[in-house]
Formats: C-alpha cells, sequence, structure tokens
C-alpha cells in the first residue's frame, strides 16, 4: 500500500566514482531493484542497472561523456545543459528518478515534456561529471523559474547550489522577467535561496552611489528586481528578513550598520565560483 511503497527503497547509488545513500524514496521499478544492496548509475546518461557487471556492459555502448543536449555555459571546468524534457524524455526520467532520491515531496517523474532541464557539470579528462541540476517550466503561469534544484550530495555545502540559484536568475535576466523558485521549498531549498537573495541585494545597495552632493543614494523596489530578476515579494521579504528597513520622518528608508557590511563582504569573499554572463550562449524560445 501506499505507506509501505513510499518508504526509502534505494539502499545505496554508484554514480561515477560516488557511492550515495539515499535520503527519500524513489520509484525506480521495484521488481527488477528491490532489495539489491547498491544500484549502479551511468553518470552520464543516467540509466541504471543492478550490478556493476551490467554497467560494465552499458558503458562499453555508452558513449555519451555529457548530458544530452545543448552545452549553453561554459567557464573553466563549470558547463551547463539544456535539455528538453519532450527531446530527452529517457534521460529527463532517469534525471528526475535520481533527484527523487534526495528531494521529499516532488510528483514528477514520467510527464517530462513541460519542463526543461538545466544539469551542471564539472569537466575532467574522463568526461563532464553531473553537479546538480535544476529544472523550470517552459511555461510558467506563476512566474516560477525554477521547479525542482538538486545538488547531488557529494557536491553539497561547496557553493554549488548557489551557483545553480545564480545561473537560474541569469537565465529570467536574459528573458527579462523576474522570477521566483516553486514553492513549497525545502529547508535546505529556502537556506539557500535566503542567502542568495540576502547577498544579491546587499551587493547591490552597498555599492549605490549618491545622486547628488550630500544625497542619499536612492533605490526603489522596482529597480532592484529589474537589476536582478528577483521577484518582488522575496526582495521585499529578504529587506524585511534582514531588518535594513525603517520608517523614519514620513519614509521608509533603508540602512546598514557596519557589521552587516563586514559580514557581507566576507561572505562574498567565500563564494569563489559566480556566473559569468558572457559565458552563456542562450536565446529564449518563445
Ligand atoms: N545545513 C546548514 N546550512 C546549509 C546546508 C546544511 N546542510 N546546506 C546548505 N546550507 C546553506 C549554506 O551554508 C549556504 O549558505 P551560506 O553561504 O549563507 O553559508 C547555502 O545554504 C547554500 O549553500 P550551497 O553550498 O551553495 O548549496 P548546496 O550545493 O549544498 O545546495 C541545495 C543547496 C538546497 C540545492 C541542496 O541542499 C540540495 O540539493 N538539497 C536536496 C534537494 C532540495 O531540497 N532542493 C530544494 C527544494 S526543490
Ligand atoms: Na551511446
Amino acid at each position: 500500500d501506499d505507506i509501505v511503497t513510499r518508504m526509502k527503497n534505494v539502499e545505496m547509488i554508484e554514480l561515477g566514482r560516488h557511492r550515495i545513500r539515499p535520503w527519500y524514496f524513489s520509484p525506480y521499478p521495484q521488481v527488477e531493484l528491490v532489495h539489491l544492496p547498491c544500484i549502479y548509475i551511468c553518470e552520464f546518461c543516467l540509466k541504471y542497472r543492478k550490478s556493476r557487471k551490467c554497467l560494465e556492459r552499458h558503458l562499453v555502448k555508452c558513449n555519451l561523456r555529457h548530458p544530452p543536449g545543448n552545452e549553453i555555459y561554459r567557464k573553466g571546468s563549470i558547463s551547463f545543459f539544456e535539455i528538453d524534457g519532450r527531446k530527452n524524455k529517457v534521460y529527463a526520467q532517469n534525471l528526475c528518478l535520481l533527484a527523487k532520491l534526495f528531494l521529499d515531496h516532488k510528483t514528477l517523474y514520467y510527464d517530462t515534456d513541460p519542463f526543461l532541464f538545466y544539469v551542471m557539470t564539472d569537466c575532467d579528462s574522463r568526461g563532464f561529471h553531473i553537479v546538480g541540476y535544476f529544472s523550470k517550466e517552459k511555461e510558467s503561469t506563476e512566474d516560477y523559474n525554477v521547479a525542482c534544484i538538486l545538488t547531488m550530495p557529494p557536491y553539497q555545502r561547496k557553493g554549488y547550489g548557489k551557483l545553480l540559484i545564480e545561473f537560474s536568475y541569469e537565465l529570467s535576466k536574459f528573458e527579462g522577467k523576474t522570477g521566483s523558485p516553486e514553492k513549497p521549498l525545502s529547508d535546505l531549498g529556502l537556506l539557500s535561496y535566503r542567502s542568495y537573495w540576502a547577498q544579491t541585494i546587499l551587493d547591490i545597495l552597498i555599492t549605490l552611489k549618491p545622486v547628488g552632493e550630500n544625497e542619499k543614494p536612492q533605490i526603489t523596489i522596482n529597480e532592484i528586481c529589474e537589476m536582478t530578476s528577483i521577484k518582488k515579494e522575496d526582495v521585499i521579504s529578504t529587506l524585511q528578513n534582514l531588518n535594513l528597513i525603517n520608517y523614519y520622518k514620513g519614509q521608509y528608508i533603508i540602512t546598514i550598520n557596519s557589521e552587516t557590511i563586514t559580514s557581507h563582504r566576507k561572505a562574498m569573499e567565500k563564494r569563489k565560483i559566480r556566473i559569468d554572463s558572457k559565458c552563456l550562449h542562450w536565446t529564449p524560445k518563445d
């Protein structure tokens, strides 16, 4: 029944050089794979096999060394590939199955047609290794610019999640729109987004120049939205969370104390890898 089938069902996966213990249930075919100590996944095409021997047989035939689709970004060893969920259905479904192992409340696995998938890879002499991805609806009536987002566990907590988020907003900038991640976000998702929003907005506020002498620098919420593609309600909640908005002599003013500036600068020094918009070769489809 439902409760039984939704219990964590995969003990371990092997993906490239990584062995990873799943966090949640994912609907890999039960009959073939249940009760196996480990399932073996091709790190390039994401097909799964029940033994290392079977995977080795697969690898002889599989000549993919990167995700399918178009490479739309490359800087240093980091690339992004854009994959159409309709044109590369099997890959997209296998990506969803893999991702579900680390996502609690996600229901998309088979109907991948309405989505694009942006897979981030790290390249070495053996190929383009998947680091993480996000999916995005081709048409979103609610201005979502990310549906699901995942950093593969061996790569987590190294700044790649923020790089994925930064890339998603870079796409929105190219589209000339603001966007927001689909709700509900997981705890880790919310932490990452809050941190990204705070850093992005503080960066703008701190470098604002006054228009005239003896004047305070000025900016509107809408201008922040345009510069960052962050949706208005996320800009407002970030300013509130950071406690920057004050009401003073009949108007709202933003005041940033020196501790906030110092800790922001320290945090930005830790963000070593950034998205370089010059390396994005992409035009939005419409
Ligand atoms: N505990 C506490 N803070 C954490 C954390 C953890 N386990 N993981 C990430 N963070 C914080 C980081 O400290 C960082 O904030 P900071 O720079 O202000 O310190 C911020 O979140 C982003 O960290 P980063 O290394 O860029 O993110 P990541 O590569 O670990 O990826 C997720 C973040 C959310 C993509 C990743 O945790 C993940 O894939 N989770 C499972 C899937 C999921 O929940 N997706 C979101 C819902 S769709
Ligand atoms: Na092949």
